[in-house]
């Protein structure tokens, strides 16, 4: 009979030999939280802090170090962590890299919930935000004060689209040794290398195009080598860590993010395009088409545009017009976190500090899934028709 520890020791009846040398394609899903030391030795190492090896699940497993160096190597990055969100990925480089005393310069078309942190929780720790034009480039200057610690970009910035010139920022920032951070969750790891534009650290939502099935919550943080140990310092002291099932489920988004890009971007620009052309529209907010007011921004620093942009009407709706227009809809999802197959459509307008066309203008924003082009405009082209009958 077995003694009733036996159980627990993982040896069981496991047949070593079938299984040695085993391998799978993709790197195996390994969770948990106690690591075991190969010896007593190896314990005293660890006592000592001179261990080299993983000796806690809050390190990640080799699942999240497989994920966090391909996007290290897809971004030319040095150095990755990978978080539960991407909005905690915001809010960690925020707190690793600021102190109190510190003043920091967000663009104006910033995710909101980065805008919401920079305006109500980071003052509670002394740090004051600033807002910069969301198109911003050599101004930057015109904004920079002496404890002037971070600037954050984002671009294309949220729901509003504008381009900042990224190398412009940069570059002013290197003088003044001040740390520039970009949300890069648009352009993907594919379509814009933020290192080789001088920006220091890259944010990405992954639970956008990068896990792209809308099934997964996780964010990344890639570092320079200049500015990486602030970061991973904060981080091991944290103990911040995600889910290894999340790792594994977003490198395998990674492994086919070239063709579902391809696949967003041709019809994402197909429909763009055509919305350009209808009466019924006043602007379409997409920087790879050529009236985008940074249109030559985009051309100059991005190798592709992705699925999500947006446009105004020439009309302002009531809301009982904006929900004939949306729920006439029947390929689109009503919803946010784009990035996965389903297309979804969202409409809202959006607070900014700086003048801008958009201000109390509703943006109708799209995100084109995996769906054709086709099929989607003649949905789009159903819902305007079912709008202009409540004009
Ligand atoms: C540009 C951008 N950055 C960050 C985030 C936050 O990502 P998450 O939903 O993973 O927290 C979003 C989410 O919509 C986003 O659009």
């Amino acid at each position: 009979m077995k003694k009733a520890g036996t159980f627990y020791s993982n040896a069981g009846h496991l047949n070593l030999e079938k299984v040695k040398g085993f391998k799978m394609i993709n790197p195996p899903v390994q969770s948990g939280s106690t690591v075991l030391f190969k010896d007593y030795e190896a314990l005293f190492q660890a006592s000592q802090g001179k261990y080299k090896g993983i000796y806690y699940g809050t390190e990640g497993t080799p699942t999240q170090f497989f994920f966090e160096s391909a996007m290290t190597e897809i971004e030319g990055g040095y150095r990755t962590q990978a978080l539960p969100s991407g909005i905690n990925a915001i809010v960690t480089v925020l707190l690793a890299y600021t102190q109190s005393g510190d003043h920091i310069l967000v663009c104006d078309n910033i995710y909101g919930p980065t805008r919401d942190y920079c305006t109500q929780i980071l003052p509670k720790f002394g740090v004051q935000t600033d807002f910069i034009p969301s198109d911003v480039g050599e101004s930057i200057t015109e904004f920079i004060k002496l404890n002037t610690r971070l600037i954050f970009l984002e671009s294309p910035g949220s729901n509003t689209f504008e381009i900042q010139d990224i190398p412009a920022v940069t570059k002013i920032a290197q003088e003044k040794e001040i740390i520039t951070v970009l949300d890069n969750t648009w352009a993907t790891p594919l379509y814009l290398k933020p290192f080789e534009l001088g920006v220091d650290v890259s944010i990405h939502s992954v639970t956008k195009y990068i896990s792209g099935h809308s099934d997964v919550l996780m964010g990344t943080v890639t570092t320079n080598e200049k500015f990486a140990q602030p970061f991973f310092r904060y981080c091991r002291i944290a103990e911040l860590n995600t889910s290894q099932n999340d790792c594994y489920l977003s490198l395998r988004g990674l492994r086919t993010l070239p063709v579902r890009l391809k696949h967003h971007e041709q019809a994402a620009l197909e429909i763009a395009r055509w919305l350009g052309n209808l009466d019924i529209i006043d602007q379409v907010l997409h920087p790879a088409l050529p009236d985008h007011p940074q249109h030559d921004l985009w051309k100059r620093d991005f190798k592709g545009s992705t699925g999500l942009f947006g446009f105004t009407l020439k009309k302002e709706l009531t809301k009982d017009q904006i929900a004939v227009f949306v729920n006439s809809l029947t390929l689109f999802g009503i919803g946010f976190s784009w990035g996965g197959f389903r297309s979804l459509v969202t409409v809202g307008h959006y607070s900014r500090n700086h003048n801008s066309p958009y201000r109390d203008r509703n943006i109708y924003r799209l995100y084109i899934g995996m769906d054709e082009a086709e099929d989607v405009k003649a949905d789009l082209e159903f819902a305007f028709n079912q709008l202009k009958m409540h004009f």
